[in-house]
């Protein structure tokens, strides 16, 4: 193996069980433009992990927790500029700007090229380049794909080696010559000789970047979550929505790269489900992946396959198979507690990167919601003092934990089978205060894929921008989507049609949720969480053909008497607040249906611009 010495920079000092001169010489190459002090080739070790953890608290970007308190647990604390993806920011550089769609940044590729070429050169001066490989997916499995990130971030080595599964096997794999989505990470703040390093190096300037035709990812200037741990956002849904999309286009269905999470359902009879729900970021998808049945549903089980990116395949048999293709949870911290996600909680006893919350005196954290009362001093996640009097928040609202899926006490039995598990029903929410009913059944696919296509949602805390504002959020899939949107839309009705024609009735149910509409004080009336079983419940007996419905305008949904009510006292007013349909109001819905149709021009496939004109005669009928 040659071993190329990077211009008196750095060695490569390649490990003898590497044997891809490809990825070496890939290696050597971004090495030489990135010019870091140092290449170290991660295996993916615990002592491995142990040690670039105290290495971060020794330079100042984690600090240790008390281990009395959270063992073996870190807290990072970002640059305040630094918080949450950057979606303005992004950018899918497909060969025409035809093919990344309206919706998606795009700029050409070579042009792209040039402009990161200039930022990349140097970028990793007086750093270390670590080599993070990884499979999204269980190792060898025939649906997992491998990637290799190479980044100047120690934090992203840990956080990948929880996310993915991380390290030395990835190689064995791999082989001498194994495909691998090759992704390039950095912070964006090269060090001068001498110069001392900030706890959290950023830069103003960033690019998440995606080469689709070449499966490249390169992402420069932020080290938060989906803008630099690679496997997430950028592979598993941007590239592999591609991947996915082009396996279509050869003749087969192709498969679904979703941002979904999967959890399995077994009633008190043992009969077992599992299902896949799309919610915007920060919109539920941990909590609803963990739910825990509410009074009334005494053994009932729900578990866990994954929360949040699903890849769904049909199988022999017609039935779409979905998998989990992470290994870890990096869920929002604000808002879980022991009340709302005692599975999460239970989770984060040991073993957890926090990122963005908030510091306790006796060293554990704290964010708003994990308990009634806020302590009486805390640091918060600027480093700064904090009192219930600060009239701050003492956790960002994106303050995140970074968990391995194992901790999850209800992690399911099949959650890294390679096959996958059987889909019954897919479920698409979006966070609607108004509008929006508590559930619906679409009566088709077709119908199903025009309310997952139109869906709206109030944005959050999880992207940079403002907050609060609907938005057309098709799929959850917005800032995903890796291509055109229109011919995303397509795919999703190829793949039902040719899997119907094959197989028959076997595609799952299609519904659409919301839990959080409010009333005249801004308070949810639906109690959401646990409760959100009962709805659960409901689609599942509409799978059997057990539980009764009304039709209306958009689909089927529940009367008052057809979910159980039992251990809650939630009155048919209350039920009436949050299932009432407001023509008004979606008329004007519909107009925002249209403004995105107009935006897509003429992608938008005609079987939706059909369900289209029929909900309109049915609203004015
Ligand atoms: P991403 O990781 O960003 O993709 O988010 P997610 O979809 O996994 O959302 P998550 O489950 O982390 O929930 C986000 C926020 O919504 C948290 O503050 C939760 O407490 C809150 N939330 C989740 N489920 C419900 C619910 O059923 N009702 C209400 N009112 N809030 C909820
Ligand atoms: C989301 O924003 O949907 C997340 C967090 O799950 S991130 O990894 O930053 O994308
Ligand atoms: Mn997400």
């Amino acid at each position: 193996m040659n071993q190329p010495v990077m211009g008196g920079v750095a060695t490569l000092n390649v490990p003898a069980y590497i044997k891809h001169q490809k990825l070496i010489n890939w290696v050597a190459e971004v090495a030489a433009l990135t010019k870091p002090a140092r290449i170290y080739w991660c295996d993916g070790s615990q002592e491995e992990y142990d040690r670039l953890c105290g290495e971060m608290v020794a330079a100042g970007t984690m600090k240790k927790l008390n281990p009395a308190k959270r063992p073996n647990s870190y807290l990072a604390w970002s640059d305040p500029s630094d918080v949450a993806r950057v979606e303005d920011r992004t950018f899918i550089c497909s060969e025409t700007k035809e093919q990344a769609g309206p919706t998606n940044n795009w700029t050409d590729p070579a042009e792209m090229r040039r402009t990161l070429h200039g930022l990349f050169d140097g970028c990793m001066a007086g750093r270390t380049l670590y080599v993070v490989p990884f499979s999204m997916g269980p190792l060898g499995s025939p649906i997992a794909h491998i990637g290799v990130e190479l980044s100047d971030s120690p934090y992203v080595a840990v956080n990948m080696r929880i996310m993915t599964r991380m390290g030395r096997a990835v190689y064995d794999v791999l082989g001498a010559d194994g495909d691998f989505v090759p992704c390039v990470h950095s912070v964006g703040a090269p060090l001068r000789p001498g110069q001392q390093d900030v706890s959290w190096p950023c830069n103003p300037t960033k690019y998440i970047v995606h080469y689709p035709e070449t499966r490249e990812i390169w992402s420069f200037g932020s080290g938060y979550g989906g803008n630099a741990l690679l496997g997430k956002k950028c592979f598993a849904l941007r590239i592999a929505s591609n991947m996915g999309h082009q396996e279509a286009g050869q003749g087969g269905t192709g498969w679904l790269a979703e941002h979904m999470l999967i959890l399995g359902v077994e009633s008190p009879e043992g009969k077992k489900h599992y299902v896949a729900a799309a919610f915007p970021s920060a919109c539920g998808k941990t909590n609803y992946a963990m739910l825990i049945p509410p009074a009334g549903f005494e053994g009932w089980k729900v578990t866990t396959i994954g929360d949040d990116i699903a890849w769904i395949k049909p199988g022999a048999d017609g039935r779409l198979y979905a998998i989990n293709p992470e290994a870890g949870y990096f869920g929002v911290a604000p808002g879980t507690n022991e009340k709302t996600n005692y599975n999460c909680m239970a989770s984060l006893r040991e073993n957890v990167i926090f990122t963005n919350v908030a510091l306790t005196d006796d060293g554990d954290v704290w964010w708003e919601g994990l308990t009634k009362e806020a302590p009486a001093h805390l640091v918060d996640w600027q480093g700064k003092d904090w009192t219930p009097a600060s009239g701050t928040k003492a956790a960002h609202p994106n303050a995140r934990f970074t968990v391995a899926a194992t901790q999850n006490p209800v992690i399911d039995p099949a959650w890294d089978d390679p096959a996958g598990v059987p889909i019954s029903a897919f479920i698409f929410g979006g966070r609607r205060s108004t509008t929006v009913p508590l559930v619906t059944e679409a009566r088709t696919w077709v119908e199903g894929v025009y309310m997952a296509a139109t869906m709206g949602s109030e944005t959050t805390a999880a992207a940079a921008g403002q907050m609060g504002v609907v938005r057309r959020d098709p799929f959850a899939m917005l800032p995903f989507i890796g291509y055109n949107m229109g011919e995303y839309f397509k795919h999703w009705l190829n793949l039902g049609k040719k899997v119907g024609e094959q197989h028959g009735d076997v595609l799952p149910k299609i519904f659409c949720v919301n839990w959080f509409r409010t009333d005249a004080d801004g308070k949810f009336v639906w109690p959401g969480f646990g409760d959100n079983m009962r709805v659960l419940k409901w689609k599942l007996d509409r799978i059997e053909g057990k539980a009764g419905g009304v039709e209306n305008i958009f689909g089927t949904t529940p009367r008052y008497e057809d979910l159980n009510w039992n251990g809650i006292d939630f009155t048919r007013e209350q039920f009436e607040q949050i299932t009432s349909i407001d023509k008004d109001a979606w008329k004007e819905e519909l107009k925002l249906h249209e403004e995105l149709f107009h935006r897509l021009e003429q992608n938008v496939p005609q079987e939706l611009v059909n369900a289209k004109a029929e909900l309109e005669k049915r609203l004015s009928a």
